[in-house]
Parts: C-alpha cells; structure tokens; sequence
C-alpha cells in the first residue's frame, strides 16, 4: 500500500539494504538466463555513476530531452495550463522537475512517487527549500502499482503525470502498455501526460551510448554486483564478470549484460549459482521507439497524444498526451 506522507513533517525510514528483495533477486538469478533488474543500480553510488553517464559524449538522451523541453516549454506550460498537480513517477534529477514548475503557472501540488525513501525525502527536501509555496507530497510506493493520491490543500485544475528520461525504456513494450495504464489511472479523466521517449535510431550511435569510451556504463552496470556482494553477503568477482551492452534490431532494445569471464561459483543467500565462462546475467533492456510505435500503446492504455517534439536528428521524443 502506498502513503500519502505530509508536507515532509515527518521523514521515512530509510530502506538500508536488499533484504526485502530477496526473493525476486533469487527467482532472477535461477532464470535461464540469469537476470537482476535495473531498478537495483541505484543505490548511492549507482546514482553518482548515472549522474555521470549523462554527462559523457556519447549518452545523447539526458542533454537531447532538456534541449527539447527548454525549446518548448512554453507551449509545454500552455498545454497544460494553470493550477496542475505533477505527479512525477519515479523522483528523478531535481533540475528536470525544476525546469517544468518554473515555467507552469501557479503549479498546485507536486507528488514524487519512489520506492527508494531515502532518495524521495532528499530530493523533496531540496525542493521545499527553494519552492516555499508548493504543496510537496511525497508518496512512498512502486509506481508499478496502482497508488493512493494524496489529498491536495488546494484543488487542482488537473493532473499531470510526468515520466522523464526514457525511464519507460527500462520497461517491455507490454510492461509499458500496462504502465501507462497506471499512469492513466492516476491522471484521471481530464488528466495528462508528459514523457520522454527514447528513439529507435543507428545502431552505432546506440552501441556507442551504452559502452562509452571511459568506461563508466561499465562501472554502473559491474556496481550492482558489488551492491548484491554488500548487501546481501554474496561474493562475485568484479574482476571475473565483463561488461556488455548489445543492441538487438529486431525487438528494438539495448541489453545491457555482465557476462562471466571464466566458468566459476559465486555464493549468495545461502545458495551457489554456477556460471558458464562466456554465460551472462542480463541486467538492463532499453527499449527504443518509433514515434508511432509509441502513440499505439499509448492509446491503447487510454491517452491520446496531442504534441510530439524531437530534435533534428530525431534522437528523442518528449510527448504530451491527455486522457482519451
Ligand atoms: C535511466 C533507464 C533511461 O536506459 O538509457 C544508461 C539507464 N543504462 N546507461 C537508459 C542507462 C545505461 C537509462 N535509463
């Protein structure tokens, strides 16, 4: 169950460890093939290293999507017009939310929804220090999961449900349907949507994002392991596992990989998994899209895509949609 938690009185206990994840960790590392989801790369250290992805030359995505917002963002802010309540799903980077409150007028409500509290509660910290007259009401919940909104001080004219980043990628194309769905729900029927969506594109520019020269998609892919050896005791072999990111045409998504360098027995959780040299535990997909690809499970979830804006290379979408 979700909860709707005051103006920041009260601080959530932090979740300081993996333990409650067990089960699914397990049930992934026993898959054929092996996986560990993306959502575990962000503890404090996988933060910083994607803080840092999105500043390499070669991750287009971060930089191509605020360039796109900050062309648009007064269209951005007429379309939805005043007296919003965002609703962010996932707390993402402060200067993303930051860029779209100071252009909408007279924002109502902003609701980060994220299942790490510690991340929640400092990001909206950082946010009520600098907007003193936003109602800011973070919600401690897995966005994958229908949620209770908190009840608003001030009625909002609508809802907007906002999805930056491409974070929609990390997701199956019917994972994604059924996110939408959620993110419907939540908008309710006069609502609306903004997401970024990553583009489907030359598979070099794709291969180059994910395995950038210096190297640090490979340390924040590599870091889950180390997080997995700390957190739950196991002991992998930074050393004996490799980063790969493969970018396969036909479902239209990067994997991204840690593949065994030799054939060895990692122990973890009371259990030893056996890999096979050259075998790999698949720890990412990122989808890419095409435009139209995107509106079609879109409106299947019930929205209805009203603006779409891309750079001229056509890297990256960012859409507005509202509720069908
Ligand atoms: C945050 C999920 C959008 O898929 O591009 C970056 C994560 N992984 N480099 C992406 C990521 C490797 C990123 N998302």
């Amino acid at each position: 169950m979700s909860k709707g938690l005051t103006q920041l009185a009260k601080p959530v206990e932090a979740a300081t460890s993996l333990e409650a994840e067990r089960d699914e960790i397990l049930e992934g590392l026993l898959a054929e093939p092996k996986r560990i989801s993306s959502k575990y790369f962000y503890d404090e250290r996988g933060s910083m290293l994607f803080d840092r992805i999105c500043e390499l030359p070669e991750y287009y995505p971060t930089r191509t999507e605020r360039a796109i917002v900050a062309e648009h963002l007064s269209e951005i802010a007429e379309l939805v017009g005043p007296r919003a309540a965002v609703i962010e799903f996932g707390a993402g980077s402060n200067a993303k939310i930051r860029q779209l409150l100071d252009a909408l007028e007279e924002p109502v409500a902003y609701v980060p929804v994220e299942i790490s509290a510690d991340y929640l509660m400092k990001q909206a910290k950082e946010l009520a220090r600098d907007y003193p007259k936003l109602n800011i009401q973070p919600v401690f919940a897995d966005f994958t999961q229908p949620f209770d909104l908190p009840e608003h001080p001030v009625m909002p004219e609508r809802n907007l449900v906002f999805f930056p980043g491409s974070t929609i990628g990390n997701f199956t194309r019917a994972e994604a349907r059924e996110l939408l769905g959620v993110m419907r729900a939540e908008a309710k029927d006069d609502g609306a949507l903004l997401i970024g969506v990553d583009l489907e594109k030359d598979p070099a520019i794709l291969h180059a994002a994910y395995n950038d020269k210096a190297g640090v998609t490979a340390e924040f892919n590599l870091n889950v392991l180390r997080r997995l050896n700390r957190e739950l005791g196991a002991n992998f072999d930074l050393d004996a596992f490799r980063h790969e990111a493969v970018y396969d045409e036909g479902r239209g998504r990067i994997e991204m990989r840690l593949v065994s360098e030799k054939d060895q027995k990692v122990r973890i959780m009371g259990l030893v998994l056996r890999f096979r040299r050259g075998e790999h535990i698949v720890t990412e997909y990122s989808h890419k899209y095409s435009i139209e690809g995107f509106h079609a499970i879109a409106r299947q979830a019930g929205f209805e895509p009203r603006r779409t804006w891309t750079d001229p290379r056509k890297f990256f979408s960012v859409h507005f949609m509202t509720a069908a």
